[in-house]
């Protein structure tokens, strides 16, 4: 990616499935993309930030199914969901699109004929297995795991369109090879170019299996493929296949994409087949593309389907807490969207909702780009947030903002004071700052000044801003930045211009004028620096600073090309206050404790079938409601939480002591009340997850006499279930039968195979046969279905 080329720069995220709310793994690639997009914006570059809703497909359809609403519906409701933390985050979008808006299915149905004017397209039948989860057509025997993500796949077979993928293996490689396609990181670009040197098959780009996509022109049983339709956002969103002028004049202004941003896991969609569509269609290419690592948690991916995620809620209610004051009234800041509410503090002198929100998305975002290095996975933990927002943030940047203006504040009256000239005062002042052992002190190398000046204007203009910002290195962008935070605050704790203040001798004054402006100066460069990362602070140091609005600053171009000496002396600081104040133990307990509430079954079998239903303002205040000492309700949940959690392993355990093996697979209610029964709520009953399902595969496990491996179908998902009724059922008579399942139980592993949930049975004492809860067969009821 290069800064220096077009003064235009178009960025994409990935379009995120709505199938389920968006976590901090969705918003990192977001984030990513708002920070490039706001330091494209002070380059001056005319900028193009595009997101948006993926909303069609198998995936999609059967999670609508699975709520019990028209997928339509279902789709508003969820990308609703993604619109909201990004509208919280402040996240400066130029555009949001939904697949299923007018607009992208006209876009798709033209490239679609564009593909078929060129002959790249013809009908044929596709017999294989399909990755739902993926929406991909995989090489793998039917009903074998998909080898990305490792959920079952399903047997196809179907009339389908082709791409004739096979007749672009050479130009992709050309194009990969000589860079005119650069794919970031390295490593992903070997795995690019050795998947395409491997040999390239036709792809299917319809389905006739589902209803829920975008028709195929002239043909309105098939849907065009999901990959196909989502991957034309990129173009159908700067108006592509629109034929008003002002669309045919945008896409011309900003196609192609000077970088799409993407996880790693699909690169072979950006990569190959994009680019090959693109190719067919006699259209431009993407310049860039570059992939984000995994946010791990709890050393895997964080995602849906492990329910291991962490929300966004979470880090923003909890963090917001610790947004201090703002003194003058809001921070001049213009994101989208705002309600006259969140606008408005709850009491005067405490921060807005909005400010609070800001504020907490900045640490979010220093957070993930400091912590990991792009391209790479990183593990992701609330403590060690905690930590580096404590060490970072609050000792460091914070720390130094504010206090050399509180010393500007007292000891110069708010003015920022004129440096005596030249810059050099400890040449004669022949002070003795004190260096790291074995290391020349300020004054043996440069001068304290000096030294301050060169290292901090060195960082802003040859590494930090030319070097590093277009390698995606934003830890070592962040970590520079800091070395200059580092270099300023030793500057300070050499020169003590606390002790100068309370000098008496005229030369000191001149040598505290020097300290203070010095220090004052590099702040104004750091945090011209720090813009893009943390908006919200730097804007607030920006206006403590006496600079005004840092969004008109960016805007004018003053926060590009850094020289010292821009800041005047004579300038007025702004009302102060503290930047990032300490975060305590109780923030880390705080946001456990939010993210436990939220994972007991109860919550998550709610967030499950809640997908489809929620409205932002629910969700925030039920995230607010367990926001720790401000309510009861903090208090009360965990222990309702272990309950629930233990009262579900002692289920399991006691419904079958005569068969030990049957322990994950089969949860056999009682026909006598046994003595020990406890009582409970509910609420408890309902925190587990029972669901319709249908046995799709059984059969026996090699060595393992009394389990029987069974493969079910949800509706919305598959799953592979090990249960102890071999000895009762064989596999033949299960086949096609509708049974219940509790469907909230954690994974477990068993001879080598994952059980994911245990079938409802029914059994006369301790030891009597097991008999299936099952559905006749004229009982309606989808796959899926709750019972409660
Ligand atoms: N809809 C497709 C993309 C179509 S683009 C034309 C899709 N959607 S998704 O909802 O599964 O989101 C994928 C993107 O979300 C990833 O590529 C990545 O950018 C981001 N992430 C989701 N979980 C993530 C992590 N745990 N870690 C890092 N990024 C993650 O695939």
């Amino acid at each position: 990616m290069s800064e220096a080329a077009p003064n235009k720069f178009f960025l994409t995220t990935p379009i995120y499935y709505v199938n389920a709310r968006p976590h901090i793994g969705h918003a990192y690639t977001t984030i990513v993309a708002d920070v490039l997009a706001r330091r494209h914006r002070l380059l001056g570059d005319d900028t193009f930030f595009l997101t948006g809703t993926d909303e069609h497909g198998q995936k999609i359809e059967r999670s609508a199914a699975a709520a019990g609403i028209p997928p339509q519906q279902f789709t508003d409701q969820v990308s609703a969901t993604f619109r909201e933390p990004w509208r919280r985050m402040g996240l400066t979008f130029d555009d949001f699109i939904r697949t299923t808006e007018p607009r992208h299915k006209q876009g798709v149905q033209k490239l679609f004929r564009a593909i078929e004017d060129a002959g790249y397209i013809y009908l044929d039948t596709y017999t294989g297995a399909y990755c739902v989860s993926d929406e991909a057509f995989v090489d793998v025997a039917p009903g074998a795991p998909c080898p990305e993500c490792c959920n079952l796949t399903e047997t196809l077979s179907e009339s389908n369109f082709y791409f004739k993928l096979s007749e672009f293996q050479q130009p992709i490689l050309d194009l990969i090879e000589s860079n005119t396609l650069v794919i970031q990181p390295e490593t992903l670009r070997n795995e690019v170019l050795s998947f395409v040197r491997g040999g390239l098959r036709d792809l299917s780009i319809s389905r006739t299996g589902i209803k829920w996509g975008i028709p195929v022109p002239g043909h309105p049983d098939h849907v065009i493929y999901v990959w196909l339709d989502a991957l034309a956002n990129y173009m159908t969103a700067v108006g592509y296949g629109s034929d008003a002028p002002e669309d045919i004049a945008k896409f011309a202004r900003y196609w192609p994409a000077d970088l799409h941003l993407i996880g790693k896991e699909i690169a072979r969609f950006h990569c190959v087949y994009w680019p090959a569509f693109l190719l067919a269609a006699k259209l431009p290419l993407p310049r860039t593309i570059a992939a984000n690592g995994w946010l791990l948690f709890q050393d895997s991916k964080m995602s849906k389907s492990k329910g291991n995620v962490v929300r966004i809620e979470t880090i923003l209610d909890a963090f917001g807490t610790l947004c201090p004051p703002v003194p003058g009234g809001s921070i001049g800041l213009q994101p989208h969207e705002w309600s006259a509410e969140e606008k408005g503090a709850s009491a005067p002198g405490s921060p807005t909702k909005q400010e609070q929100d800001l504020f907490a998305s900045d640490i979010l975002r220093y957070f993930l780009l400091r912590e990991i290095p792009f391209g790479q996975d990183g593990n992701f933990s609330l403590e060690a947030m905690v930590t580096r927002y404590n060490a970072d943030l609050a000792n460091g940047y914070g720390n130094l903002v504010s206090r050399t203006l509180n010393m500007l504040a007292q000891s110069r009256n708010s003015i920022v004071p004129a440096p005596p000239l030249p810059l050099l005062l400890e040449g004669v002042w022949g002070g003795q700052p004190r260096g790291a052992e074995g290391e020349p002190s300020y004054s043996q190398s440069f001068g304290g000044s000096e030294h301050v000046r060169l290292i901090v204007e060195a960082f802003a203009v040859e590494q930090t801003n030319q070097k590093l910002w277009p390698t995606l290195d934003f830890n070592l962008v962040a970590g520079n930045i800091w070395y200059a935070i580092g270099i300023t605050d030793g500057y300070l704790s050499n020169f003590t211009p606390w002790r100068l203040a309370k000098s008496t001798e005229p030369v000191d004054s001149g040598k505290l004028d020097e300290v203070l402006y010095t220090a004052a100066e590099s702040i104004r460069i750091i945090t011209a620096l720090l813009y893009p990362i943390l908006p919200y602070a730097t804007a607030s140091v920006w206006r403590q600073l006496g600079l005004g609005d840092i969004e008109l600053a960016a805007k004018s171009g003053e926060l590009k090309n850094l020289q010292w000496g821009g800041l005047q002396p004579g300038t007025k600081l702004g009302p102060l206050s503290p930047i990032f104040p300490r975060a305590d133990k109780k923030l880390l307990e705080i946001m456990t404790q939010m993210e436990q509430d939220r994972n007991t079954p109860i919550a998550h079998a709610n967030a499950q079938a809640d997908a489809a239903t929620p409205t932002a303002t629910e969700f925030r205040e039920t995230s607010l409601a367990s926001a720790g000492p401000r309510t009861a309700t903090f208090a009360q949940s965990s222990p309702g939480g272990q309950v629930a959690a233990s009262a579900a392993n002692t289920t399991e355990r006691e419904g079958t002591p005569a068969h030990t093996e049957a322990a994950s697979g089969i949860f056999a209610a009682q026909a006598a009340v046994p003595q020990t029964s406890v009582q409970i709520g509910i609420e408890d009953f309902a925190k587990i997850e029972l669901r319709v399902a249908k046995i799709l595969v059984a059969e026996r496990i090699p060595k393992a006499d009394k389990l029987l491996r069974l493969e079910v179908d949800l509706g919305y998902e598959k799953r592979q279930i090990l249960s102890g009724i071999a000895e009762f059922y064989t596999p033949e008579e299960l086949i096609g039968r509708r049974i219940v399942v509790i469907t909230n139980l954690a994974p477990r592993r068993m001879r080598g195979l994952e059980s994911h949930g245990m079938l409802l049975a029914a059994s006369d004492g301790d030891h009597g046969k097991p008999v299936l809860a099952t559905f006749g067969e004229n009982e309606e009821i989808p796959l899926g279905s709750r019972l409660k």
